[in-house]
């Protein structure tokens, strides 16, 4: 029946009908019985990335389950299953007991199903160097179908789950591979500092990250947000070298040929760390997260993410495009 669907950014906002499934069987007879009134079908996670509108027509289903188990070992890797209703922090808690490559992606919110889609990463590793396989509804097809990390697409916060598959896959379970041997990427800054005077193990590793992303990123249950809002947007190296000359100390990130910017610091060199628009602002700690402070609708949310476009566009001629996915409509 109608419900009030869940989401980090705070927004009010109702599904036509909702389900939770507890196994594949169940998902397979909510979609028959979707088509059969012919509705549609959308899956959420733990609405951690997406911008809802007010009102979500059709069946809205939810990963109800959340086991993991290993399915193979060799010397060097342990493969495993994990069902794609775990919340994600709570996977990367129970990951060390088979092996590591997860350590760095701690506290992201969300849950497994969510994390191909825009291939999650952060301090240095994205879901990509960790995933074997991926496997969900397709609905157009109706079949249960899996997708090799090839097959993916992977990129910088991207994924063929956002491109030509959108909303068109219901992800039951992803099987991740392992390093049985523990070698941590500590390369970013924060945790390269921690690393040099402590022992790397792979909890304090954990540990470190959680403290790093709170000391920087709100809390969702204190001040609602769907984290880093804007993608650290690409531009040709010439560009950023010009960039650079009038702003000796803009950092930057060499990606192949191209060079990342940092959208926090374009969105605070323009003026909008920690300033506000009605009820949304940008954060005051970390300039890229958008915040809700009160009840706010998705139209307010969209009229901050235009007037940060404009701004940062007239300033630095580069288009800032959003992260999180705007759950359709129609
Ligand atoms: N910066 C500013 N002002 C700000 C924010 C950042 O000047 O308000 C500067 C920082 O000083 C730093 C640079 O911008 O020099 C980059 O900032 P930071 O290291 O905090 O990382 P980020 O680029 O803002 C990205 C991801 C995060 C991820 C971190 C750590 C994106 C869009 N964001 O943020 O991912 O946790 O790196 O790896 O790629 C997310 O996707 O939701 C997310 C939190």
């Amino acid at each position: 029946a109608q419900q009030a669907l869940p989401n980090t950014m705070g927004l009010s906002s109702h599904g036509q009908f909702f389900a939770r499934f507890e196994s594949i069987s169940q998902l397979l007879e909510l979609l028959r019985w979707a088509q059969r009134a012919t509705l549609p079908v959308r899956v959420l996670g733990a609405g951690s990335n997406v911008l809802l509108p007010e009102y979500v027509p059709g069946l809205i289903v939810q990963n109800g389950m959340g086991q993991h188990r290993a399915v193979r070992r060799d010397g060097n890797f342990c493969w495993v299953v994990v069902d794609g209703g775990c919340p994600w922090h709570q996977w990367v808690l129970d990951s060390i007991q088979y092996g590591h490559g997860v350590e760095n992606l701690a506290l992201i919110p969300g849950t497994v199903g969510a994390a191909p889609i825009q291939n999650i990463g952060a301090y240095g590793v994205e879901l990509a160097d960790v995933l074997e396989w991926v496997e969900g509804i397709q609905l157009s097809t109706g079949q249960l179908t899996r997708w090799s990390i090839a097959q993916c697409r992977f990129a910088y916060r991207d994924s063929v789950f956002k491109r030509e598959l959108r909303g068109d896959v219901i992800i039951t379970r992803v099987c991740f591979r392992l390093a049985r041997r523990f070698d941590p990427d500590v390369s970013y800054g924060p945790l390269a500092q921690w690393a040099q005077t402590h022992e790397v193990t792979p909890v304090g590793l954990i540990e470190q990250v959680c403290e790093v992303r709170r000391s920087k990123l709100p809390d969702p249950q204190v001040l609602a947000n769907a984290g880093s809002f804007f993608k650290n947007p690409l531009v040709a190296a010439d560009k950023a070298e010009q960039l650079q000359r009038l702003h000796p100390n803009m950092p930057k990130y060499p990606a192949g040929d191209a060079v990342k910017l940092a959208a926090g610091w374009l969105i605070e060199t323009v003026g909008w760390k920690g300033k506000r628009l009605g009820p949304v602002g940008m954060h005051d700690q970390q300039a890229l997260v958008l915040v809700n402070h009160g009840a706010a609708t998705l139209a307010d949310v969209q009229a901050l993410v235009r007037q940060v476009q404009k701004d940062v566009l007239a300033r630095f001629d580069v288009l800032l495009e959003p992260e999180p996915q705007l759950f359709a409509e129609a």
